[in-house]
């Protein structure tokens, strides 16, 4: 008999501290950058995002979403025997911020690693985390995604902090003999990888180099478009479905008009995708789970319906996972 991983719960968490548009254009005029709400929205379909307070890191933000995932599905920590954090805006260089977070839920044991495949991290999660339920070794997996990217973003930078926020998203990922997940299409090209990066290192006591996001943004534009259509087609194809058969669409969460075009080339009505970028901004690895959370919690998407969750970011990296709620 096949086993299929299923998630059984979903969670997420936002830092309190929230700034809208107007918020942000007001901050970024004390140091003379301008920009508008009007741009904002008008290109991004961006509204508002969350920034985490000092002190506040990725573990914190990704160990809450857990727990209201673990609550959702009915388990105790102890029953988690994997976790996997999707995350390129690690607590420390090491350990991963899977083992802190383990070490928050009071977990001891499993094992726990972090994934770094920036805002593609938590498709990548889940195709592993499946993998590994499917081999027969994993009972009940934690698959989370949590990002501080206000970290890592330069105020200077209009065409880029305005983008993006924190947050975190959690999935509960259990062994069961009914579907689950149908089917993951993960891939990379590292010929791109300068269009979107943080290219600073550590190095004897001391950062060399940009430590701060850069991103050619056009340029990630025109390959997402593409490559989303692709690895939709590329799942549909491996699960034996078609376009027909997606109840909902949970992209990537990074820019309204990248998830109109792919919504549009998949013939999907907008009315299938979830959207919570108005609110959140690019959360990166977190959008996915977070998004798939608030629709869950909503009462928008429903049990027994085909989701389609897709993913595309630095690396460059894209993927995509179909799966029945
Ligand atoms: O999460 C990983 C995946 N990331 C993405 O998917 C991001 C993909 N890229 C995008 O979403 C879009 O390319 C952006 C939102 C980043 C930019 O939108 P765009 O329509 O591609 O604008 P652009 O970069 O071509 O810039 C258009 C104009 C430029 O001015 P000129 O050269 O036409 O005079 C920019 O300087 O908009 C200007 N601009 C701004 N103006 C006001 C750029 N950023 C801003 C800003 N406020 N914040």
């Amino acid at each position: 008999m096949s086993i299929y991983a299923r998630i059984t719960g979903t969670g997420s968490a936002l830092p309190p501290k929230r700034l809208t548009n107007a918020d942000l254009v007001a901050q970024l005029a004390q140091d003379g950058v301008e920009t508008s709400d009007d741009w904002i929205v008008e290109r991004t379909g961006i509204r508002a995002r969350h920034f985490a307070e000092d002190g506040v890191f990725s573990s914190d933000l990704g160990a809450e979403a857990a727990r209201q995932a673990l609550q959702a599905a009915g388990r105790r920590p102890e029953d988690v025997d994997l976790i996997i954090v999707a995350t390129s805006t690690p607590d420390m260089v090491f350990p991963s911020t899977a083992t802190i977070v383990q070490r928050k839920l009071g977990i001891a044991g499993c094992p726990a690693f972090d994934v770094q495949a920036v805002c593609t991290g938590f498709i990548y999660a889940l195709s592993v985390a499946d993998a590994m339920v499917r081999a027969g070794g994993v009972k009940c997996a934690l698959v989370i995604g949590a990002e501080v990217f206000s970290r890592i973003l330069d105020f200077k930078d209009r065409t880029t902090c305005v983008l993006f926020g924190d947050g975190a998203g959690a999935v509960v990922l259990e062994a069961g003999a009914a579907p689950g997940i149908l089917a993951t299409d993960i891939h990379a090209d590292g010929k791109h990888l300068e269009v979107l990066c943080v290219p600073g290192h550590v190095s004897g006591g001391q950062v060399l180099g940009d430590p701060l996001l850069k991103m050619d943004g056009p340029a990630v534009f025109k390959l997402a478009v593409g490559v989303l259509e692709e690895t939709a087609r590329a799942v549909l194809a491996k699960a034996g479905r078609t376009e027909a058969d997606i109840d909902w669409l949970i992209p990537h969460q990074a820019n309204i008009r990248i998830m109109q075009g792919t919504a549009r080339k998949l013939r999907l009505s907008m009315d299938k995708v979830v959207v919570t970028v108005d609110r959140h901004g690019n959360t990166s690895a977190a959008s996915i789970p977070l998004a798939l959370d608030h629709a869950v919690r909503a009462g928008q998407v429903q049990r027994g319906q085909t989701l389609l969750l897709e993913g595309v970011g630095g690396g460059f990296t894209w993927g995509s996972v179909l799966l029945v709620l």
